[in-house]
């Protein structure tokens, strides 16, 4: 009894011994003495059950548009060009539930939910920045066909937090308030210079201190256009959200054999982000898109 408890006993200590050596042995060559450093990597996890925003915005995007001769005020290429950009980084990255964009800007709203790269911030706002920038080059040929690319875009991120519905919605709202603004004084100001002749200069002296309505009325009475009538995608941007959409494809189906080899075209539904130019500020859009703001969709 005794000497079997004995054997035992040693047998124990000698494992552990054996166990203790292995491990340390793990551990020196898991770590080097250099590894500390990372303790100077600074935590930027993103609060939880935030909605996580990444804006980008297009980095002198006033020189890139000169020097690619975009059309002013509003050039439809490269705004389609944004979305596409955006579409992509939707489909490529996870958890993005809407994005919004006008101008050189695009905002992409991350589930509050996510849990993508431990919600890590830095992670959120570089994979959202290199992937529109790249996506950016790599389209640019289809909606600039006869523009060349003369030097590389780039474009700034940064991460806001919203802690409820409501701010998030304020949030998009206020993107959509500044595209309206921006594109009613840029359609005024480049229709007094294009169309009378103004430069510059007096466009904007002619512009300054006046409202919403002032400009409306210019465009009206001097120049005959109804500032309504002017395309959505200009006066709304854009907003994309996740739909279903019926996809046809011609296929070879196999089955009877008398029909071997014939194409049958067949519609299956995908998911992908479609581009609405809708208004987001009042309740209509979040009502009849439930399933955007749903915790768990
Ligand atoms: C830009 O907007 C102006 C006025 O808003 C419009 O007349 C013009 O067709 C637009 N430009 C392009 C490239 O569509
Ligand atoms: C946010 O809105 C969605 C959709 O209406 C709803 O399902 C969810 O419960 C709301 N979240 C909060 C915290 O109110
Ligand atoms: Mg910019």
């Amino acid at each position: 009894m005794w000497a079997a408890y004995n054997v035992n006993v040693r047998d124990y200590l000698a494992l552990a011994v054996i166990l203790k050596r292995c491990l340390s042995l793990g551990a020196t060559m898991a770590k080097s003495k250099f590894e500390y450093v990372r303790d100077f990597e600074a935590d930027d996890t993103c609060l939880p059950h935030c909605w996580v925003v990444v804006r980008l915005d297009g980095r002198n995007f006033h020189r890139f548009a000169d020097k690619h001769n975009f059309a002013k005020p509003n050039d439809s290429r490269a705004l389609r060009l944004m979305t596409k950009c955006a579409q992509t980084v939707m489909e490529e990255l996870e958890d993005i539930v809407i994005a919004y964009g006008q101008s050189d800007e695009y905002s992409f709203v991350f589930k509050r939910r996510s849990n993508w790269f431990k919600r890590r911030s830095s992670k959120f706002m570089t994979h959202v920045a290199s992937q529109f920038a790249s996506s950016y080059v790599f389209y640019w040929r289809d909606y600039f066909e006869d523009q060349p690319l003369l030097y590389p875009p780039g474009f700034d991120g940064r991460v806001v937090l919203y802690p409820t519905n409501q701010t998030l919605k304020d949030y998009l709202s206020w993107r959509q308030a500044d595209c309206h603004i921006n594109n009613l004084y840029n359609t005024v100001f480049w229709v007094l210079i294009q169309q009378s002749g103004l430069t510059p200069v007096q466009a904007q002296e002619r512009l300054q201190g006046t409202l919403a309505a002032d400009k409306n009325e210019i465009l009206f009475s001097e120049f005959n256009i109804n500032y309504n009538n002017e395309p959505l995608m200009y006066r709304k941007g854009t907003v994309l959200i996740w739909q279903k959409v019926g996809e046809v494809m011609t296929k070879e189906v196999k089955l009877p054999a008398e029909m071997e080899g014939k194409k049958k075209a067949v519609t299956r539904t995908r998911t992908t982000p479609v581009p609405f130019h809708c208004d987001i500020i009042g309740d209509a859009f979040w009502k009849e898109h439930p399933a955007v703001l749903d915790e768990d969709s």
